[in-house]
């Protein structure tokens, strides 16, 4: 019965497929934020979205992709922006609902499997995504593709920080230019604006891992 009706009380992952990094760890990301911080949950947004943000780089509506526990959620709509951050981990979400309530931010935070998107119903003018595209695989990352097309405006932005392949000490799912190239391609609906070097904080790195930012903009397919 509660199957039927779609409730899956004992089940991490809650009806979805377990993506390839839960399949890989044998944990659902929900996990990660169980014992102490996650290697990525540095307690503040990345030096480089902040630079972006500075540079008026988000505009409209906002989603968060894998917003973990909403660093960067609550600094766009610290800044007055509209913002949805959304998350599989449901640990990280209550984390990130409890800094709004401390902070005095309005902010919304919801569960939703970024693979999925479409199904939030909603558009975005703007979308952020650090470091979750990294999290998944080949096979994966054309249906985040399409995902992400289905809840960005025509001519939306849409930014990715994650791990690059270049440089020492490079981080655990290391991202080529031409992989990101690959994924966002003019035939999906995408036009990779610029990729830019730059830094992802980390809780094992002393000044971060290599990182790439990309601008991409959604076009007519
Ligand atoms: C590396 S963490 C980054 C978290 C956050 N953006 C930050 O910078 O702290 C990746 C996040 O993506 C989330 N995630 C992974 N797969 C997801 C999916 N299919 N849908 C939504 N969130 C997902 C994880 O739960 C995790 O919080």
């Amino acid at each position: 019965m509660s199957e039927r009706l779609g409730i899956h009380a004992d089940d991490p992952f809650r009806g979805r497929r377990p993506t390839s990094h839960e399949r890989m760890t044998g944990l659902p990301w929900d996990a990660s934020y169980h014992d102490g911080p996650a290697p990525w949950d540095v307690g503040q947004p990345q030096p480089a979205i902040v630079q972006l943000a500075s540079k008026g780089g988000f505009a409209g509506m906002v989603l968060d992709a894998g917003c973990g526990t909403g660093e960067h959620t609550l600094y766009l709509a610290s800044l007055g922006l509209s913002v949805l951050g959304v998350d599989v981990a449901e640990t990280a979400l209550a984390m990130a609902r409890a800094k709004a309530t401390d902070r005095g931010i309005k902010v919304e935070f919801a569960a939703a499997d970024a693979l999925q998107l479409e199904r939030l119903e909603r558009k975005f003018d703007t979308v952020l995504d650090v470091g979750l595209f990294h999290t998944f695989d080949r096979d994966e990352r054309p249906i985040y593709v399409a995902s992400l097309a289905s809840v960005i405006e025509n001519d939306g932005i849409l930014y990715v920080l994650c791990f690059s392949d270049e440089g020492p000490e490079t981080g655990p799912h290391p991202i080529s230019q031409e992989e990101l190239k690959a994924a966002f391609n003019p035939s999906a609906g995408w036009n990779v604006v610029a990729i830019e070097p730059d830094r992802v904080q980390t809780n094992f790195h002393d000044h971060g891992a290599p990182a790439w930012l990309a601008t991409i903009k959604r076009i007519e397919a």
